[in-house]
């Protein structure tokens, strides 16, 4: 099928790429004039584990290219809005700037039966606006239907994901929309992959709702990480406990320095603020707690940091291992890990930070840091160190090899991704987050 993908970040890059993987025919267009020029020679313009190899192989077969210009849409059967949704500066709401742009910009380019097929996270209530929109000025349908990717695995998520959602408008217009997008997913749904077809209202509150869900579940355990803390019980082995029940399950209760990303985060924001234009935001209440037991993980990271070195941190020397949001990224998007980094130097602590992958989009957004290529010459006689994003590189450390590097041998794991048993073994203070 000839498909036109508007909006080539995280999101769109990736589902451009593994369309064109999966045999359609796909343009992706994006205004920013750099990222279009890195896509067209094949290279991503983010970290992303696989994206770089099918960019190649999709764009020397033809069925790929890039452009800046919308009316490059034009000739496509169907069209996805994969634009950035994000949090509105100084509220708690999703911008819509650039979905609205897109949609409009793209209607004086829709031929009659064409799908616009929006992909962006958005308040419930806007593919209904949108749908109005494309209805008025052509012949062309809209259908929502949301992505689940997760960063350092979407291309995985973008060609076999674990179920498709799609909104749909009622009636015929709904059974054309289905039968297009069946079209286009037919690879995924060849392998019985959960299909969910319903309402534009439903399709947008899965995707809210399943983050919020996601997020609650990482501020459940932080919360009990606290009380392990004040209690001297191990949130580690509690996790293990409650997550052999079937219906807690053992994934997403991992108490750390909290979570953080493009998506999280803004989400249960909006989420927040769209509940109370509805008149119901008492029911999602709950998600500004999670917010700030989120938040407070950072508090609890740094401090552990501060005591580790006696309380004054003035001109101490921290290395910080990690600053993407989570491994296998190089999005530092609402990232706790650079965020504690950043607050250390506030402190007055001289902060060397290190990342595989991360250290250009932290430069970019904070200079005053200093950064070192790689964890050895960030832990070289470090005062303290901490982890804050799990790296398989930082969690395979051997305490061991590390000790001579410094005198201070204190390490605080913001993660709960090292081994206590192992680090105190070597002559190491270790210190994690509701653990003994
Ligand atoms: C998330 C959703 O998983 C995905 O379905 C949605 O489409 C986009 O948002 P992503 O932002 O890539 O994906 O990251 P995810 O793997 O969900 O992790 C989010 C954050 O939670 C990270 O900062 C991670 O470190 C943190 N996290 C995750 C924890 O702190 N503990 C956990 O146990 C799991």
């Amino acid at each position: 099928m000839k498909l036109s993908v508007i909006g080539c970040g995280y999101l769109g890059a990736v589902h451009a790429a593994s369309m064109a993987e999966l045999g359609h025919d796909v343009v992706g267009i994006d205004v920013d004039a750099g990222k279009i020029e890195l896509l067209s020679s094949g290279k991503a313009p983010f970290f992303e584990p696989g994206l770089p190899e099918i960019l190649a192989s999709a764009i020397a077969s033809g069925r790929l290219r890039f452009s800046t210009d919308l009316s490059d849409a034009q000739g496509s059967a169907v069209h996805f809005i994969a634009v950035g949704t994000p949090q509105r500066k100084g509220e708690q709401a999703a911008d819509l700037t650039y979905v609205n742009a897109a949609v409009e910009g793209l209607i004086p380019f829709l031929t009659d039966g064409d799908l616009v097929v929006g992909k962006s996270t958005v308040p419930v209530g806007t593919a209904a606006d949108l749908a109005e929109k494309v209805s008025a000025h052509s012949n062309a349908l809209l259908a929502w239907n949301p992505e689940f990717l997760r960063e350092g695995f979407a291309v995985q998520d973008t060609i076999a994901p674990d179920r498709l959602v799609y909104g749909v408008p009622s009636g015929v217009d709904g059974e054309r929309a289905t039968e297009i997008l069946n079209e286009v997913y037919t690879s995924a749904l060849s392998t019985s992959t959960p299909l969910v077809v319903t309402d534009y209202a439903t399709a947008e509150l899965v995707k809210v709702s399943a983050n919020a869900f996601l997020a609650t579940k990482i501020s459940f355990i932080n919360a009990m990480s606290e009380i392990a803390d004040a209690t001297g019980a191990d949130v580690t082995k509690l996790a293990d406990a409650i997550g052999f029940d079937a219906r807690i399950g053992r994934r997403f209760l991992n108490a750390g320095v909290g979570f953080g990303g493009g998506c999280l985060p803004k989400d249960i924001r909006a989420f927040t603020a769209r509940a109370e234009e509805l008149g119901r935001g008492e029911s999602v209440a709950f998600l500004k707690e999670v917010d700030s037991i989120n938040l407070r993980q950072r508090d609890r990271v740094v401090d552990l940091v501060v005591n580790a070195v006696g309380g004054e941190i003035y001109e101490k020397k921290v290395a910080v291992l990690g600053l993407a949001f989570k491994p296998d990224s190089d999005d530092v998007r609402d990232s706790p890990a650079l965020d504690v980094a950043v607050r250390l130097h506030g402190l007055g602590a001289r902060v060397v930070a290190t990342d595989p992958e991360a250290i250009p989009n932290s430069r970019r957004l904070h200079p005053q840091l200093q950064f070192a290529d790689e964890a050895r010459l960030a832990i070289a006689d470090a005062d303290v160190v901490v982890v804050v994003t799990e790296w398989n590189e930082y969690r395979n450390l051997v305490p061991s090899d590390v000790s001579s590097l410094t005198h201070g041998r204190t390490i605080i794991d913001g993660r709960n991704t090292l081994d206590p048993v192992a680090w105190r073994a070597a002559g190491w203070t270790y210190r994690g987050l509701g653990r003994p």
